[in-house]
């Protein structure tokens, strides 16, 4: 089965029909090439920036040998490239000979639409949702279409039609995306596995099936792009350009989360949904924190890694990662290192990471039952919005003693920051709300805020000692303590 030529074109299948692209057309943002170079206008560019939803696609990926199921992404974003071995179904491929989809027969009834710019982008979100419902067997309620809506941005209508018409949908009658899917399809898919490779004058993409292979490739100049959530962005705002690139998608061993001895290993090209989707179990609280990162359409394509190695001050996922002991793996041609995520970060957006260095899993531990774990992320917004300050702590009880505590902030300074000495004095304490009341005036002493268009230092401050303040509430009413 296996095909060692290296492959010197992107495919993928667009509503059924097979599309091959090659050359620097494949660096090009996928709704770019939807409307300018396939002809299918339906899907809208408005923001550029992964923020309203307008340009929405259906993708379903096959990786590691099988097709995944349909997801909603932002194309406006997404690198032709990334959709390698992909189906996408764009709004044009919602109507059949029978007319309009059940999805946006409901648009229509329930008026979801009035200037109809952010409407393919809805009905392709709304789609995904009803596709997903149908397989899980359960009914799209008024709370699950709002969150899975949140990447989507209405000016002129108002989402209360909107949300009707998600709740009206008879699931009965949804027809599914995978009739786009033939075997001769991914029989097609099977039969290209092999690594990729496309070059130009100025310009190389390197798509590798092993990590020996990207290793050997990973040189200082070439950049690694994941899901192009924070990368994409900066190229749509001319602020990056790509000129060699490493995607690792095809690397079947990064794309699993794995739970071994109490740790979560999380390859690199694992997305935030699928963390999210794995850890409910594992770690509720840590899911619920992923619940409200970004957009579904975002998670759907930003890994942790990506986020991890973005290095923002305010990346939602550090804080926690910083006090469960997280190690980050990498590889290079000089071989394996293993770094403590509290080494990692030496100042704003500067890594312990070489440049020929791949980071090829995160690696944390899943907090005990006997231990407390509480995450929170201030931001203006509940959905689709940046944090203003990221708190995260770990408390370990005996009785009503403290025994053992661990606390991170984001976004009081240049990078996460562990708490040491905040920890200290926690510890030997009884857990009372006059200890944390206390405790919260020496967050000012270990944190050194900015103000920012987010926010002042001031309300960076006042929020930092509001947050310890906010844990012992939850804890003391979750636990009864
Ligand atoms: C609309 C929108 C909303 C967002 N909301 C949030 C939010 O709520 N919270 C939040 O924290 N972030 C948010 N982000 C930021 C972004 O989604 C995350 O940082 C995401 O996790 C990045 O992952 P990615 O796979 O897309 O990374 P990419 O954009 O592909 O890459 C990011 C960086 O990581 C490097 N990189 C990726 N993989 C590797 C690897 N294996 N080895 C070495 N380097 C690597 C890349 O070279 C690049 O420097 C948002 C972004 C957008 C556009
Ligand atoms: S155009 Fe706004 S999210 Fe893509
Ligand atoms: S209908 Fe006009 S922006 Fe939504």
């Amino acid at each position: 089965m296996e095909n060692l030529k290296i492959r010197n074109t992107i495919v993928f299948y667009l509503n059924g029909q097979r599309i091959e692209v090659t050359g620097a057309d494949t660096l090009k943002p996928f709704a770019h090439y939807l409307r300018y170079f396939l002809d299918k206008p339906g899907t809208k560019i408005v923001c550029s920036e992964g923020d309203c939803g307008a340009c929405t696609i259906m993708v379903a990926n096959f990786r590691s040998g099988s097709l995944q199921k349909f997801q909603a992404i932002n194309s406006c974003i997404a690198p032709v490239f990334s959709l390698d071995l992909s189906h996408v179904v764009t709004v044009e491929g919602l109507a059949d000979e029978q007319g309009l989809s059940v999805v946006q027969k409901a648009f229509v009834a329930n008026n979801g639409a009035q200037c109809g710019y952010c409407t393919p982008g809805f009905v392709c979100a709304m789609t995904a949702l009803a596709e997903d419902c149908v397989i899980e067997n359960k009914p799209i309620t008024a709370k699950k279409a709002r969150n899975y809506l949140t990447g989507n941005l209405c000016r002129c209508t108002g989402y209360e039609p909107i949300l009707k018409a998600a709740t009206s949908i008879d699931l009965k009658e949804v027809k599914s995306l995978t009739r786009y899917v033939s075997k001769e399809s991914l029989a097609d898919f099977v039969s290209l596995s092999n690594s990729v490779e496309i070059s130009g004058s100025n310009f190389k993409i390197n798509m590798p099936t092993t990590l020996a292979e990207a290793a050997e490739i990973k040189s200082a100049d070439t950049r690694i792009i994941a899901g192009a959530t924070d990368l994409g962005v900066l190229i749509n705002k001319d602020k990056f350009s790509l000129v060699k690139v490493l995607n690792l998608v095809h690397i079947s061993e990064l794309q699993k989360v794995q739970f071994v001895d109490g740790k979560c290993k999380v390859g690199a090209r694992v997305t935030l949904t699928q963390l999210e989707e794995s850890l409910k179990m594992h770690s509720p609280e840590f899911a619920e924190i992923l619940k409200i990162f970004a957009s579904p359409q975002i998670k759907n394509n930003a890994t942790l890694v990506g986020n991890v190695v973005n290095a923002s001050p305010i990346a939602d996922t550090i804080p926690a990662l910083m006090i469960l002991n997280t190690v980050i793996v990498t590889l290079s041609k000089m071989g394996s290192r293993r770094i403590a995520i509290t080494d990692f970060y030496k100042g704003y957006k500067q890594l312990d990471l070489l440049p020929e260095e791949i980071v090829t899993h995160v690696e944390f531990q899943i907090p005990r039952a006997d231990q407390i774990f509480k995450l929170f992320k201030a931001s203006p917004r509940k959905d689709l919005d940046i944090s203003v300050v990221t708190f995260a702590g770990l408390f370990s009880l005996d009785q009503k003693m403290i025994t053992d505590t661990r606390i991170a902030f984001g976004g009081v300074g240049p990078v996460v920051i562990r708490m040491h000495e905040l920890e200290k004095k926690f510890i030997g304490r009884q857990f009372t709300q006059e200890l944390f009341t206390t405790l919260s005036h020496f967050v000012e002493k270990e944190i050194s805020p900015l103000s920012d268009l987010r926010g002042s230092r001031e309300y960076r401050l006042k929020l930092g000692e509001n947050l310890v303040k906010k844990c012992y509430t939850e804890i003391s009413t979750e636990y009864g303590l």
